[in-house]
């Protein structure tokens, strides 16, 4: 069965424009799947913690050696990589906040950032574990810049997925967003022409070159 993961990280949890680009995108997806599991995970309603001493401590304690406080803290970022883990596409709604990602999504990633679960050093150095999934970003910015020494996002959020394993990115951006109602609404129209075009190519696959 095929399995969606929705990671909304909007301050405004279904209301966002990046989730509202992402949600179009997961109904696209259900229509092709119908048979496919999706599974909404909204880190603004539900954040994750920030990562501390004691909480990385716990991911460095042997597991017969923790104790109960620090169990649960395992537990509840096993339960993290276990959701992730099984989904084969993962949609992340990316707006920009501040210059960065949400703080949300940095916690929800020092989450799952763990040692021999989710990567492993070799001597080639660092390999990602999560391996075999497509992930689709949605970024939304209230200016323009993709592409300029500003957009830091983008180059964060691909390295960290490429470092658990997640190695097919792809980026959707809606910006210009704040600059006027021309722009965000022809910047919310080529975004949702991208949907449909990776709608069409996940419904129709390009055919393999000989
Ligand atoms: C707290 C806050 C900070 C923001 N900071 C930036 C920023 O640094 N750069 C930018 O281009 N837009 C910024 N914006 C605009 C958002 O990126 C834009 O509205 C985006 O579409 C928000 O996505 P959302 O509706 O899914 O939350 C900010 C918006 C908020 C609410």
């Amino acid at each position: 069965m095929k399995n969606l993961l929705q990671l909304q990280t909007s301050l405004f949890s279904n209301e966002g424009q990046s989730s509202r680009l992402a949600g179009d995108f997961v109904a696209a997806w259900r229509s092709l799947n119908p048979a496919g599991r999706v599974t909404v995970r909204d880190l603004a309603s539900d954040p994750v913690p920030h990562l501390t001493a004691e909480r990385f401590g716990a991911f460095l304690a042997k597991p017969d050696a923790r104790t109960v406080a620090q169990q649960r803290v395992v537990s509840e970022s096993d339960a993290l990589i276990d959701e992730l883990r099984q989904a084969d596409t993962i949609v992340i709604g990316l707006p920009m906040y501040n210059f960065g990602v949400p703080s949300t999504l940095k916690a929800y990633f020092d989450h799952i950032a763990r040692a021999g679960v989710t990567f492993r050093y070799t001597g080639k150095g660092a390999e990602g574990l999560l391996k075999g999934k497509k992930a689709y970003v949605f970024a939304t910015r209230g200016g323009l810049h993709a592409g300029t020494p500003l957009d830091t996002q983008t180059a964060y959020v691909r390295d960290f997925l490429r470092f658990v394993g997640i190695d097919d990115v792809q980026f959707i951006y809606a910006e210009g967003l704040a600059m006027g109602e021309k722009q965000r609404d022809s910047a919310l129209a080529r975004a949702g022409t991208e949907i449909r075009a990776i709608a069409h190519g996940i419904a129709e696959p390009a055919p393999m070159a000989a």
